[in-house]
């Protein structure tokens, strides 16, 4: 039986447009991978007069997202806008027609995930979000399904590119202003450049990692953030000479007295993964009961790099669509944690050397 399945996707930007390629351009691959034959429907841009490359059928384009998520020849909405729309808004009416959702949306996870998985469990659809958090690295995945047997203890690392790329320039001598505006250029930094550099973007990572590897209904808002705006030249240089780097920590555990968790800028031993991450890289380890050390990383920005997640997703919701999948929701089991619990800060019993006290130093437990 051939299943067609419509697609709808809202942004067209960095990340959209390299999904929307993908999904008019490589049509045939895709559809020999899944077995499910697929059409893009509609776009929803914010601006119709904007320049688009030639590729995009004009007529696939609409101002109007709230049209797209209503539209019933359209089974899987794909959001890629962000902060430019109500994204809560568009995502809850698709579901609540029974439409399957895949979001780029950290903030969104960050911090209405919990009620956004009730309410697509609820209606037997997937939400799916693999490219939120730390983009090309495939850790939702291994969270929610490669770890699902296993207890995760703790979860850290240098989750933020634009931060690390401004670190890494002021290394090189490269002032602040100039390193912040190189990020924007590559396309890694948020539109909003706060975001990265005052640890917001990060610390919505960590919450939905959080959410998974604990099972707890953790929001961003809970986290202690520290960006990385007191940073100065003397603070680098002055960690170099003691073998240190500076890096936006982003790190959380269980302990017996519940759930710490902090993003904060802190020194890790210059030859330490975290210390060698330079740009968009990110690297993320996971400690558990049983597998013990696990650490990943790769491009956690970029077009094409988060557009591989969400195109990964989509796949995934096709196979479920199609009926060659059951739908797997949901988080990592085990959280025995209250929702209102507060969550203590990481980094408060952390060693500091007395030359650079204002920042932790990273220690791996
Ligand atoms: N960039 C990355 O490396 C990266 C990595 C991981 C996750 N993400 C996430 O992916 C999402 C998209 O990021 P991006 O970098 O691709 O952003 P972007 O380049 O700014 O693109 C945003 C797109 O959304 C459209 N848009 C904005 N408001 C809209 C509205 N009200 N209705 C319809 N469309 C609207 C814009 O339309 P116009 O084209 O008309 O302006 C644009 O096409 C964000 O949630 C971001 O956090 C991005």
């Amino acid at each position: 039986v051939e299943i067609r399945v419509g697609i709808g996707l809202i942004g067209c930007g960095t990340v959209g447009s390299s999904v929307a390629e993908q999904l008019l351009l490589a049509n045939a691959e895709i559809e020999k991978r899944t077995g499910v034959r697929f059409a893009l429907r509609r776009i929803a841009v914010r601006s119709m007069r904007a320049e688009r490359a030639a590729w995009i059928p004009q007529a696939l384009l609409t101002d109007d997202a709230r049209s797209v998520a209503d539209d019933p020849e359209i089974d899987l909405l794909v959001e890629c806008a962000g902060s430019g729309l109500n994204a809560a808004d568009i995502v809850e009416r698709a579901i609540s027609r029974s439409a399957h959702v895949i979001t780029a949306n950290k903030e969104l996870i960050a911090t209405q995930g919990p009620r956004l998985a009730a309410l697509a469990a609820a209606y037997r659809v997937t939400l799916s979000y693999e490219a939120a958090a730390c983009g090309a690295i495939p850790i939702v995945r291994v969270l929610k399904d490669a770890l699902a047997g296993d207890e995760v203890v703790s979860i850290a690392g240098v989750m933020n590119g634009t931060t690390t790329s401004i670190l890494h320039a002021m290394e090189q001598g490269t002032e602040y202003a100039a390193a912040l505006a190189q990020s924007q250029r590559m396309g890694y930094a948020e539109s909003d450049p706060a975001n990265d550099v005052e640890g917001f973007d990060a610390a919505h990572k960590l919450a939905l990692l959080m959410q998974l590897a604990f099972g707890a209904p953790v929001l961003s808002t809970q986290i202690g953030c520290a960006g990385i705006t007191g940073i100065t030249p003397t603070c680098i240089a002055r960690a170099s000479e003691l073998g240190y780097r500076l890096r936006l920590i982003a790190a959380a555990k269980r302990s017996s007295g519940g759930l710490r968790a902090e993003v904060h800028p802190a020194l890790i031993k210059a030859d330490h993964p975290f210390a060698r991450t330079r740009g968009p890289e990110n690297v993320v380890r996971v400690v558990t009961r049983n597998a013990g050390a696990l650490t990943f990383s790769g491009k956690g920005a970029g077009g094409s790099a988060t557009a591989s997640a969400v195109l990964g997703d989509i796949v995934g919701a096709m196979k479920v669509i199609g009926g060659r999948e059951v739908k797997r929701n949901g988080a990592h089991a085990g959280g025995a944690f209250a929702s209102s619990a507060s969550i203590a800060a990481y980094f408060d019993d952390r060693m500091r050397l007395s030359d650079s006290a204002e920042y932790p130093v990273w220690a791996e437990n």
